[in-house]
């Protein structure tokens, strides 16, 4: 039994291609083919490059390798740092969001000093998203920054239950807030350290059972589904003392969600709008609805097992491996153009994306 259903395309607004410089985990070929083959026909990287996206040049270099090697729609986000103010400007029609790292990850862009924090917080134009990594009590800086400079501020990846109480705050004092939760957050807690160890290891880290029930008991409160996409080679993850934050999402984001509407846990409508609707209200992303050029099919009757060598991310894992599903996608057509069907990827067809474009 098949039960077809057509959905606009969906929007990931929070990826790591890693391109150029850590090209041995994803390049965005391989990265922007997980994005299709996990039903998102946009997604948008993030500057934690090793060398970092903050400066003019740098950002242009991301756009010029990405151009005619792309699969699926891909944007840029810009990197906050104090050097990066002066470029901030230029970089309006280019970038969509600015990212800070309020909290120690991947990378070199970590800001702690509130001097510095206040300065990119006021020179990042007021129409447009700043984002944070901003955990616990990082984020109450971050909401009282952007208070103060009435910034638009999205929230990367809540995992706490008292993030989640912060947020609903801010949004009922009318504050311009959203954010997102990423579905290792949404489907994995503490508990499944023991069995995966290394491969779980990110940040935020996993939380605890109360969290993610409690996240789950407040989906009203979320905008949108991000899968925060970071790939790690299994050598890096397996054979490290210290092995690096973070797990590839791309491709299990859609199958993760479709099988929790057929649990009923959430209704389709309401991935929708978490998976496409809402991101592309937030970053002025055309709204692609259903029956134009760019949509989606998936079959919610399918049954199969995540498995890792089916995965198309240069990673070539998930933590989500052997996982048994109800809900796949079948189809993806860009612009017109069938991109992907029943496993299979055609193209490149992706473009360079910009804010208003
Ligand atoms: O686990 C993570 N990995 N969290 C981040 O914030 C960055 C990411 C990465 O780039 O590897
Ligand atoms: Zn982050
Ligand atoms: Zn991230």
């Amino acid at each position: 039994m098949s039960r077809i259903v057509k959905l606009s395309g969906l929007v990931d607004v929070h990826v790591h291609l890693r391109e150029p410089g850590l090209e041995h985990k994803e390049d965005f070929s391989t990265g922007t083919k997980a994005a299709i083959a996990g039903g998102y026909t946009t997604v948008l990287d993030m500057p934690n490059n090793p060398r970092p996206v903050i400066d003019l040049n740098t950002l242009l270099e991301k756009i010029e390798i990405a151009e005619g090697r792309i699969y699926s729609d891909l944007g840029f986000h810009f990197g906050g740092s104090k050097s990066a103010i002066q470029f901030f400007k230029d970089v309006e029609t280019q970038a969509f969001g600015l990212k800070i790292y309020m909290n120690q990850t991947t990378g070199p862009l970590l800001i702690e000093n509130d001097q510095e924090l206040d300065e990119i917080f006021s020179a990042w134009s007021k129409d447009k998203v700043v984002m944070v990594h901003a955990e616990g009590e990082t984020l109450t800086k971050a909401i009282n920054l952007a208070k103060k400079h009435k910034n638009k501020l999205h929230v990367c990846h809540v995992s706490l239950g008292s993030e989640i109480d912060q947020i609903k705050k801010a949004k009922k004092e009318g504050m311009d807030i959203t954010c997102e939760v990423s579905c290792h957050h949404l489907f994995l807690t503490t508990e499944d350290t023991k069995r995966l160890g290394a491969f779980v290891i990110m940040t935020p880290p996993l939380r605890s059972k109360k969290d993610v029930e409690y996240i789950w008991k407040n989906l009203d409160v979320l905008d949108m589904i991000a899968s925060d996409h970071a790939p790690h080679t299994l050598e890096e993850k397996k054979n490290s003392q210290k092995p690096p934050f973070g797990v590839p999402g791309l491709e299990t984001s859609l199958p993760l969600m479709l099988n929790a509407v057929n649990e009923k846990r959430l209704s389709l409508e309401r991935m929708v709008e978490l998976m496409s609707t809402n991101p592309r209200k937030l970053f002025g992303l055309s709204s692609s609805e259903v029956g134009e050029q760019t949509y989606i099919e998936v079959d919610l009757e399918k049954e199969w097992t995540i498995k890792n060598e089916d995965l198309f991310t240069k990673a070539g894992w998930s933590p989500f491996d052997g996982m048994k599903v109800k809900g796949r996608l079948k189809k993806v057509i860009l612009r017109g153009r069938l991109v992907y069907h029943d496993e299979h990827i055609f193209g490149p067809f992706g473009q360079v994306i910009f804010p208003n474009s």
